[in-house]
């Protein structure tokens, strides 16, 4: 049956030589200089046998008495698959583009499929596959057996990122190189076996014969240093009389980041952000910047910057988190985020709310109460109230040296002499609803309140009520005995706790 197939080629073939031969003997010259090329011209090695062809392939004899193998897998697209051995031309041509570069047999019938003659140009992947560009051309001797091996997306990647090692052959791999019959080398010793082979994608189809798989595959998740390396990918075709074939590749696994030493150096209101980058790498950083607690509001933002960079205009005591996205030609993107948090700044002064005089059991007290300020900054730490009683009216006659008054505070207050020690916890307090009382007063005075807030940075300006606790002229109630009270910036230690004198005045 086979040998009848031949045989009909044949008598085809002859016609076509007999025809051929009929054309100008000058043509021939002209052929070697700069026309197709011939199959001796591009080493297309004959064959004695069709079992030295791939799957489903046939050794045929040339024009010139040689014999070279054809298979389906060398046919162009538009060659059909199924064919009648009747109709010499049922499988068309190898197309304009073929045969104007390669002088070899067109397109025959073989079994009712068509058979062609090997190609030359590497076959485009597609879909296009990062890393891995092209195929080998198809051929159809097995003494033409060839690998590549490509690692997609790239033969250097990040640590952790995901690998793929091709190992792809230019024959049809059915009855010549097993499903196991390749596999990758690292560094010379350690085997790593393929999780993909073409076997799996074979099917009884009658179109695998024209385009079939051929890619052997290694996915590697997760890769780290020690998958770098030498892959060497060897194709061991079942038949000893056929030799095998490597082919090797360098992969790197990346463990440097591409951008390092990234330091940010914030004080209250500015950060600035650097980074160091290797010599000669040509990455294009861009940055965004965000509040850590609000991921979706880009606060500052640049592209394709350089460093170092200043990001003014900050809100003090505030987490950001700082984006880093490095860009390195065609590769994936890289992003980093960094966090740091802008120093505290001084705090606006509190909020005030009242002040007022209020009578007690104990006699009259100046009350004050304040909130946080709007703008704490930072952490507020400690609050300082001053209330300063100063003498209403003096009288022209007294000779009494007066004093301001320093009423003491009541309970978790204490009334700000100026020493840092006597500030007022905030977080003795429930709620940030802060009231201290002050007393008791004396009659005849006006009693200014003033209150700072403080955290690390410092204390904030005071701020004034703007109102007074104001205490009246009052009888001389009972005098009491003199006692000695160690006050505030008394310059005597001899003191009356109300000072009739004043108070009888009108
Ligand atoms: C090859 O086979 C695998 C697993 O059987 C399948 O996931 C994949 O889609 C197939 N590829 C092709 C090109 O048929
Ligand atoms: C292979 O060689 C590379 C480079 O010499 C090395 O980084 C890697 O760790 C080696 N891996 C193994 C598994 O030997
Ligand atoms: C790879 O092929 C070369 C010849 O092409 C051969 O010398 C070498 O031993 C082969 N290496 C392996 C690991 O098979
Ligand atoms: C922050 O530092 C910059 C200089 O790096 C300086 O100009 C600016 O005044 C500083 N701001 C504060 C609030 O300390
Ligand atoms: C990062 O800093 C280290 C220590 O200062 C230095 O050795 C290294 O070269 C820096 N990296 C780059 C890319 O400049
Ligand atoms: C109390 O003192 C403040 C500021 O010193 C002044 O504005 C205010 O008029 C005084 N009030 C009385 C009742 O004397």
């Amino acid at each position: 049956m086979r040998s009848h197939d031949v045989l009909m080629y044949s008598c085809v073939l002859m016609i076509l030589i007999i025809l051929s031969t009929s054309t100008p003997s000058s043509n021939k010259d002209v052929a070697t200089k700069s026309g197709p090329l011939t199959a001796d011209q591009l080493n297309v090695p004959t064959c004695l046998k069709s079992d030295e062809c791939v799957y489903g392939g046939v050794c045929v004899k040339e024009r010139k008495g040689k014999y070279r193998c054809m298979c389906s897998s060398g046919c162009a697209l538009h060659v059909p698959i199924q064919c009648e051995v009747s109709n010499p031309i049922s499988c068309l041509t190898m197309g304009e583009a073929y045969v104007s570069k390669y002088d070899m047999l067109p397109p025959m019938c073989y079994r009712d499929r068509c058979v062609c003659p090997p190609i030359f140009d590497p076959i485009p992947v597609t879909p296009p596959m990062p890393g891995l560009k092209a195929l080998p051309p198809m051929k159809c001797d097995k003494k033409e057996l060839q690998l590549i091996v490509a690692a997609s997306p790239s033969d250097s990647v990040y640590k952790g990122t995901s690998v793929t090692f091709f190992c792809c052959i230019n024959v049809d791999p059915r009855d010549y190189i097993s499903k196991e019959g390749v596999y990758f080398v690292q560094n010379g010793t350690r085997k790593r076996e393929p999780d993909l082979t073409p076997y799996e994608n074979f099917s009884g189809d009658i179109d695998t014969l024209f385009t079939f798989p051929r890619c052997w595959s290694l996915t590697l998740d997760n890769v780290q240093s020690s998958d770098s390396g030498t892959y060497t990918c060897i194709a061991q075709p079942f038949n000893l009389r056929y030799p095998s074939k490597n082919e090797t590749m360098d992969f790197m696994v990346k463990t440097q980041r591409m951008i390092q030493n990234v330091t940010i150096t914030a004080n209250a209101t500015e950060a600035e952000i650097k980074w160091d980058i290797q010599e000669g790498s040509q990455l294009k950083i861009d940055l965004q910047l965000f509040r850590r607690s609000d991921r979706k509001v880009e606060v500052w933002g640049k592209l394709n910057v350089k460093s170092p960079i200043l990001v003014d205009k900050l809100e003090p005591a505030m987490p950001y988190t700082l984006f880093i996205t490095v860009i390195d030609g065609n590769a994936e993107p890289f992003i980093l985020n960094e966090q740091f948090q802008t120093a505290e700044g001084v705090p606006d002064p509190p909020l005030l709310e009242d002040i007022r005089v209020i009578n007690t059991e104990t006699g009259l007290k100046c009350e004050v109460e304040w909130r946080p300020p709007s703008k704490p900054n930072g952490r507020i730490i400690k609050y300082y109230v001053q209330l300063i009683g100063k003498i209403r009216y003096v009288s022209p006659e007294s000779r009494t040296l007066t004093t301001d008054h320093y009423p003491e505070a009541i309970e978790l207050c204490t009334n700000y002499d100026g020493n840092q020690e006597n500030g007022i916890d905030p977080r003795m307090f429930p709620s940030n609803f802060y009231a201290c009382k002050f007393g008791p007063l004396k009659p005849n005075r006006n009693y200014t309140a003033a209150i700072w807030a403080e955290n690390s940075a410092g204390k904030s300006e005071p701020i004034l009520f703007k109102k007074q606790c104001v205490t009246d002229f009052a009888e001389p109630d009972l005098i009491e005995p003199p006692k000695t009270i160690v006050e505030y910036k008394t310059v005597f230690g001899l003191k009356f706790p109300a000072e009739p004198d004043e108070a009888q005045l009108p």
